[in-house]
């Protein structure tokens, strides 16, 4: 009833409000919202560990605050009610504590004074950038989410306080559509950003909107860890979570957008993630993602930024893709195809089949962690690989004439490199060649077409689905979900060729 309820207030409210300023679009539809996210092409201080002065600083913040202003009003053009910039997308990124100073707004602390930037722009100093997305919001009546550097100072009563008496954050900051300063979110789990500093306290940043409830925020790096963003999910029971980025790819399984998608698989929710667009830095890949459906975007060929808007359900009900029946094995299928390949043409010959079959692995470095791996030597099997306590298991038929080399692999251990999280991880993946050494590499292009179901007896619940093909583009699972003490991913065929199909699982308890 209560639920039924809230679904009347949205849509009568999204009436009101969204279909009065946009007669064109059909962008009402009950129990739905209109989303925006840019990704955008920051223009860098081509020099950040230089020490400049604040109107210097603001000059180039303004240039990149012109393109949000301009991003803002074609996204409300489309009829979106939320738009989500990026991590650094401002001020950008590579500075060392003195030399971000001049980029630094100041923002109160606590955040118990209703303040409107926009209209009380003379309450505070040093508060330049949070005035223009103030005005931004409020002019084009939207809710906004951007990234910014701030500043807040401190006492050495405060134990935590830094030396120079000075706190900087990576910030979150939210606008509702009167330009008021709803929320503002400190990042928890830094990326080696040493102009930072990390939270006293951890932020558990919330915010409600007329058109979809209450939503979550968390910034980039902290999609990987439990603190805030799992414990955020868990204690509020959010839906829809904003999240800002600056992510530089990493394949086989931690591209931005495979990962986006797996975790608002994972948890049920909508992700609306917004990346930095610097392909010669490795970064590109944003989305709207619902659980089931993801508006995504990659591309590493253009240089300049892209909106993407959506029309979202504020919650799916059930993932009709869950639903398929489970498939027990592929070995029971009949195989109309002769499937021949470089590493095992004794197969093809009908010869030695026993010598494949024998249980041979090898190691391979994936993401700087040491994988155990073991090739598909065959048409069609059942393979499974065991390493600590997580044993990894694949059926798979291969479709497709292919020379590719795929490999199955088991990760179960602390990463260390680049940051500390322990993973377990099955994962079947294509090579870089066909020689086994190749395993482990980048890689975006595939032909290969697999039918398998991949299994693991893991020991902890949190476990992202990744499924990439060829060009870095995404594909959904036709089965996921635990089957007694396995998580099971499923899939059948496909558009393209495969490139990563992994469960990726993270053990908190256990990152020490
Ligand atoms: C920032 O630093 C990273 C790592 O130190 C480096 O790879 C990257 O090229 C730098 N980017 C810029 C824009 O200076
Ligand atoms: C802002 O800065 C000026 C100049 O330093 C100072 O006189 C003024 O009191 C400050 N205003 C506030 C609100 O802190
Ligand atoms: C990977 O792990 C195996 C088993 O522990 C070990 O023998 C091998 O040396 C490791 N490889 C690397 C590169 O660390
Ligand atoms: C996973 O399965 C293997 C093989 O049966 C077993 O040795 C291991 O203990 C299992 N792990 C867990 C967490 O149950
Ligand atoms: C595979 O690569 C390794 C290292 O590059 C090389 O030593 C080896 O000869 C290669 N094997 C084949 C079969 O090409």
């Amino acid at each position: 009833m209560l639920r039924f309820m809230a679904a009347l207030t949205f849509g009568s409210s999204c009436i009101l409000v969204l279909c009065y300023q946009v007669l064109t679009a059909d962008v009402c539809r009950e129990g739905h919202y209109v989303a925006a996210v840019y990704e955008h092409h920051v223009i860098l201080n081509p020099n950040p560990t230089a020490i400049t002065d604040r109107q210097s600083a603001l000059e180039l913040m303004n240039r990149n605050l012109d393109v949000y202003e301009e991003q803002v009003m074609a996204a409300v053009k489309q009829g979106a009610q939320i738009i989500i910039f990026p991590e650094d997308g401002i001020h950008g990124f590579n500075f060392t504590r003195t030399s971000i100073y001049p980029y630094l707004d100041f923002i109160p602390y606590p955040l118990s004074v209703k303040w409107n930037p926009c209209k009380e722009a003379d309450l505070f100093n040093d508060t330049e950038v949070l005035h223009r997305l103030s005005c931004m919001a409020l002019k084009n009546q939207v809710f906004l989410v951007a990234n910014m550097g701030t500043k807040q100072f401190c006492t050495h009563s405060d134990p935590y306080c830094p030396p120079d008496g000075r706190y900087h954050f990576n910030t979150d900051v939210v606008f509702s559509e009167s330009g008021t300063l709803i929320a503002r979110y400190r990042k928890q789990n830094l990326y080696f950003e040493y102009a930072f500093n990390i939270p006293p306290e951890i932020d558990y940043t919330i915010f409600d909107t007329p058109f979809a409830g209450k939503f979550g925020i968390f910034t980039c790096f902290d999609i990987l860890f439990y603190e805030p963003a799992v414990n955020l999910i868990m204690q509020h029971n959010v839906k829809q979570v904003a999240y800002p980025t600056a992510w530089m790819n990493q394949l086989p399984l931690l591209s931005a957008i495979e990962f986006q998608q797996a975790f608002a698989t994972a948890f049920n929710i909508n992700l609306l993630a917004a990346n930095i667009h610097h392909p010669d830095l490795g970064m590109t890949g944003s989305g709207i993602y619902t659980p089931s459906k993801s508006f995504a975007y990659y591309d590493t060929e253009s240089f300049s930024g892209k909106l993407i808007v959506a029309e979202i359900p504020v919650t799916s009900e059930h993932e009709t893709h869950l639903d398929n029946e489970i498939q027990e094995s592929f070995s029971s299928i009949h195989m109309d195809t002769q499937v021949c390949y470089k590493e095992n043409k004794k197969a093809c010959d009908g010869i030695a089949k026993e010598v494949s079959k024998e249980a041979y692995s090898f190691y391979g470095e994936m993401m700087y962690d040491n994988f155990t791996l073991r090739p598909l030597t065959e048409p069609k099997g059942d393979i499974h690989i065991c390493s600590n306590t997580l044993c990894c298991y694949l059926s798979y038929q291969r479709l497709a004439l292919s020379d590719e080399l795929y490999v199955l692999g088991v990760f179960d251990d602390l990463h260390t490199v680049h940051g500390t999280y322990y993973v377990q991880a099955c994962v079947l993946v294509k090579c870089g060649g066909v020689n086994y050494t190749t395993c482990g590499q980048e890689v975006t292009e595939a032909n290969g077409l697999i039918n398998f179901q991949l299994k693991g007896n893991f020991s902890t619940v949190f476990v992202f689905p990744l499924l990439l093909r060829s060009g870095v583009t995404l594909d959904f699972a036709d089965y996921l979900g635990w089957k007694n003490s396995y998580y099971v991913m499923q899939k059948k065929g496909g558009s393209s060729g495969l490139v990563t199909a992994g469960l990726y699982g993270r053990w908190y308890e256990k990152d020490k």
